[in-house]
């Protein structure tokens, strides 16, 4: 690994031969910003486009770990960890509290490091003296494996939602990551879907409260029924018969050939329009940001991170969310299959008072997938949210709450504290 990233520091154009360590989309990123088209983009910010998060850390001089955990249900799942900070006073020797991070919805464990150093929060809180673990839900980019679905040719492999990542995953992660490191509490902090996992786990798995010493929800998302501009709802009104349709020609997995950037980079990032807006819109569809708070330049580094892969049925369920206006579990569209599984004729709400643990929610009245109306809702219904916490600055949006130029300063920060006072007091 060292000698490969020796060579990458001193080569130019073409950077990882191996098949081994490379991001989601180093050969699109490779073959649309290869030089000299795109001639201002430097070398640097084209290597983390391409390395895969371990490659990408260790290149940082972090400290990097792969750990690789099984489901009841077979998926393999892959996490990352970066133990302690860098450098002289790294903390190594020091007892540090767990954070376990989780990302959201065609993400990864990427979002928390791609924007380097002093930026990203995972090296932040691992130079505030955290052991931070990274998660990945299944079908994504690290947890493309089952001990016996192959996620290429067995269309099963993908019958999951964010249900299962919050009902299965989290507290296979979560188990192994107390045990790994002998203790008995985490703090966990997500994004996103990373939050909507969380509270399913909470309601479907309250055992699970009590390992969390506190949760920070980063842009939370349960209800949905005021969520978003016409695109997304017009997307949620098409989720359930797109659904239906992929499942009968036998497709699970969302854009299974990861040919999405490759085409948006042909058709709107050509010449150097890299930092052009239609290019990073691609991006902009996860979510939406604000343009201030959106680092052009790192726009090659996203696309190689991102999308990294989910199941068509998690935009289904979260589909549901929205036209139905209820957190519930997936809705299998007939009477018979909800009281087949469920024993009745609707799903089941997730129930939010059994969420028990400690919950600090921080949102943007600005985020179009966690409007505030909706974010209250949650807030109250939890059954122990502590702090609720606007972001300051009006136009944050969804996506800048991990990529945001200033996310550090605005939102890490505050987090950071809470994490001491509950790990003095709680
Ligand atoms: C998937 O998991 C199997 C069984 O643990 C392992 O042998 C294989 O190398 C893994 N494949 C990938 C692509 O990680
Ligand atoms: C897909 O998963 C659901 C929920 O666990 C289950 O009820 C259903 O039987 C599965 N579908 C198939 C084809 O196995
Ligand atoms: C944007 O990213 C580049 C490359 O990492 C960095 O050098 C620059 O300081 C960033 N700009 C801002 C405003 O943070």
């Amino acid at each position: 690994m060292i000698t490969l990233i020796v060579v990458l520091f001193c080569g130019t154009a073409v950077l990882v031969d191996a098949a081994l360590g490379r991001s989601p989309h180093a050969d699109e990123i490779e073959q649309l910003f290869q030089r000299p088209v795109n001639a201002r983009i430097s070398n640097s910010i084209l290597i983390d486009a391409v390395l895969d998060v371990p490659l990408l850390v260790r290149k940082y001089r972090y400290p990097l770990e792969v750990h690789h955990v099984r489901t009841t249900d077979g998926y393999i799942l892959g996490m990352h960890r970066i133990p302690h900070g860098r450098g002289r006073n790294n903390g190594a020797d020091l007892d540090r509290p767990v954070v376990f991070l989780m990302h959201g919805l065609l993400s990864s464990s990427a979002d928390w490091v791609l924007m380097g150093p002093g930026s990203a929060f995972a090296y932040v809180l691992a130079d505030q003296g955290y052991d931070v673990w990274m998660g990945n839900a299944r079908g994504n980019y690290y947890s493309r494996n089952h001990t016996i679905l192959n996620p290429d040719t067995v269309p099963l492999f993908w019958n999951f939602s964010w249900d299962e990542i919050g009902n299965i995953d989290l507290p296979t992660m979560i188990t192994y990551v107390l045990r790994h490191t002998g203790k008995e509490r985490l703090h966990y902090i997500g994004h996103s879907q990373g939050t909507t996992a969380f509270f399913v786990m909470g309601s479907l798995r309250p055992e699970y409260n009590e390992k969390i010493i506190s949760m920070h929800a980063l842009a939370p998302v349960a209800y949905m029924a005021h969520s978003g501009s016409h695109l997304i709802k017009s997307i949620s009104e098409l989720s359930n018969p797109l659904y239906t349709l992929t499942r009968m020609v036998g497709i699970g997995e969302f854009l299974p050939n990861h040919k999405l950037v490759t085409w948006a980079g042909q058709v709107l990032c050509r010449e150097k329009a890299i930092s052009q807006p239609m290019c990073s819109n691609i991006l902009f569809l996860l979510g939406g940001w604000n343009e201030d708070q959106h680092n052009a330049t790192m726009v090659p580094v996203k696309l190689g991170h991102t999308p990294a892969g989910a199941s068509v049925k998690q935009f289904a369920h979260y589909g549901q969310s929205m036209s139905e206006g209820q957190f519930r579990r997936f809705d299998h569209g007939s009477l018979l299959g909800n009281i087949l599984l469920y024993g009745t004729p609707q799903p089941p709400r997730y129930d939010l008072s059994k969420v028990t643990s400690p919950v600090f929610l921080h949102y943007s009245p600005s985020d179009a997938l966690a409007d505030v109306r909706d974010v209250d809702r949650l807030f109250a219904e939890l059954g122990r949210p502590v702090g609720k916490f606007r972001i300051p600055d009006d136009r944050f949006g969804h996506l800048d709450f991990i990529w945001g130029i200033d996310a550090n300063k605005i939102v890490y920060e505050r987090v950071i504290n809470l994490l001491r006072a509950m790990d003095v007091h709680g």
